[in-house]
Parts: C-alpha cells; structure tokens; sequence
C-alpha cells in the first residue's frame, strides 16, 4: 500500500522504539517523513531510514519542551518536505518512584514532555493545517496509563489521562475544519523504555530478575505476547488514512486485549 506518496509526516520520538515503528511505516507507505527526538543520533537514524524505504527522511534534533524549537522544528520540514498533513506526537519519557521519593523535577519532567509537548506540536501543526486548508491529522501517543493508573507513576498517569483531555478538546474545536485528533494507548510494547520499566519496577515489586517482570506481565496479556513498534505503527497509519475521515477525538489501545475499556 502507498496510502500517503506525497504527503509529509512528522513523527516525535520517531529515532526509536515505538516512534520509529510509526516513522517507519509511512515511509513505507510513500510518505516523506520528518522524525523529531532528543538524541543526538536522529539525523544518522533519518539517513538510515531513507536509504532502506528509498523516500525523503529528515532527521532533527528537538526538544518537545521548548516551543520555540518546535516551531522552528515544523518549519524545517516544510521547507524540506513540503506542506504538512500529518503530526504524531509521540515523544515520551517515564520515571518510576514510590510518592514520598517522587520528586518535584520529576513530576515536571513527565508532564512537561508527555502533556506539555504534544500541546505544543499540535498547536504548531494545527497552525501549518490551517495556513495550507490542509484536513490534517493529529495521533498522540497516550498509554494504557491514561485508562488507568499504576504503581509508582502518578506523574506519568496524569501526563497520559493529559494527553486524553488534550486529544479530546481539540478533535471538537477542530472538528468542522475537518482536522482529526485521536489518542492511542500503547500496552506492553518491547522497547527501551520497557527495558527501564522492567528493571526499576521490578526492583521495586520485588527483586525481580532482568526480563522477569515484564515475562509476568506479558503472560497476562490475553493475546499472551508484548506488541512491536510495527504494530503500532499500523494503526496510526490506519488513523491518518483516508479511511479514518470520519474518526476524532477517540482514543484505541493498542495492547493485545490488556485493557478492555
Ligand atoms: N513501550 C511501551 O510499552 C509503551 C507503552 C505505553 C506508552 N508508551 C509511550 O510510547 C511513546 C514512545 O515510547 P517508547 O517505548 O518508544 O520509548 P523510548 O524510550 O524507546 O523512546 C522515547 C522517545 O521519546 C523521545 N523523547 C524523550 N524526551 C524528549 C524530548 N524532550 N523531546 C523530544 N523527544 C523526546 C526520545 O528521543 C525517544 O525517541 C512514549 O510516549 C511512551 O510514553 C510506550
């Protein structure tokens, strides 16, 4: 399938784990694809990425905090790319502390990346949408902890149910323009964030080994197994498709069955 030749996509956190499954499957689909993230390896994984899906990949440094980055962010890629039609914003971080340690940096910290900067990107590329009359998209990767909260993470429940307020606001205000605003709720996906969450919690639930926790969490998966990036990357491409123009302000785990609400 080629849903998206011409079209520009921009991913955040797209140099890795989940972001990188999105970033890959529109590439995939013949999008041209800006991938946006913190580390300083992004434009290597761009260069990569173009070279085996043989469409335009640019590769850029970001920080989702700071507005006026974003801003000159999403103009680059225009100016590289072309108008813009579809923003994922999926950059995330999560830490892991009981309440009486959680500190205030902390609580900024999750907040200020997973609620903070997917404001940020929507307002800019709701901004580009509407310079261009562009019907655009706009996917934002919550959590299967914006459902319900868990152990240690208060700060990174209230950053995903965030996501889902946002998500959810928007999609009505931008709704007769024909813009679409969806949430997506990842559950146990293989990643390197897993890897800190199956070694932190699993010192604190109970001096787990490496792997063992998140062998235990998987084996409570109905579909018995953890997702993959690509698998993700299915269904935000699915949302930004043609054949998702009349879904907004919805929110669809991703998760093998998990969480069924
Ligand atoms: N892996 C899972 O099981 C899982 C489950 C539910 C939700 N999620 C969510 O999926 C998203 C991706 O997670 P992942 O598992 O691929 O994690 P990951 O740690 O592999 O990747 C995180 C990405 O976020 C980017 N990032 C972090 N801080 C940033 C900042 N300030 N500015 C720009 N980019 C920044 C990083 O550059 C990286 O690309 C996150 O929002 C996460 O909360 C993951």
């Amino acid at each position: 399938m080629q849903r998206f030749s011409g079209q520009t996509v921009f991913v955040t956190g797209g140099n890795k784990g989940i972001g990188l499954g999105i970033a890959r499957r529109f590439a995939e689909e013949g999008a041209k694809v800006a991938i946006a993230a913190i580390e300083t390896d992004t434009s290597e994984v761009a260069r990569r990425l173009a070279e085996e899906t043989g469409v335009d990949v640019l590769g850029l440094q970001l920080d989702v905090t700071n507005s006026a980055a974003v801003r000159e962010a999403y103009k680059e890629a225009e100016a590289r790319l072309g108008p813009l039609s579809v923003s994922v914003q999926n950059a995330g971080v999560i830490t892991i502390a009981k309440v009486e340690d959680l500190s205030e940096r902390e609580w900024d910290l999750n907040l200020d990346v997973n609620t903070k900067g997917v404001f940020l990107c929507c307002q800019e590329a709701i901004a580009r949408f509407r310079a261009t009359g562009t019907k655009g998209r706009l996917i934002n990767t919550a959590s299967g902890q914006a459902r319900q909260g868990f152990i240690y993470t208060p700060h990174y429940a209230a950053s995903k149910f965030g996501v889902l307020g946002l998500t959810q606001s928007l999609a009505k205000e931008l709704a007769k323009e024909g813009i679409t605003v969806n949430a997506i709720c990842p559950g146990i996906i293989h990643t390197e964030m897993w890897d800190y969450n199956d070694r932190v919690w699993g010192k604190m639930l109970g001096d787990y080994d490496p792997g063992e926790l998140m062998s235990e969490w998987v084996a409570g998966i109905p579909m018995g197994r953890a997702g993959t990036p690509a698998e993700v990357g299915a269904l935000v491409a699915f949302l930004a498709s043609a054949d998702a123009a009349y879904i907004t302000g919805q929110t669809i785990n991703v998760d093998g069955g998990l969480i069924m609400s």
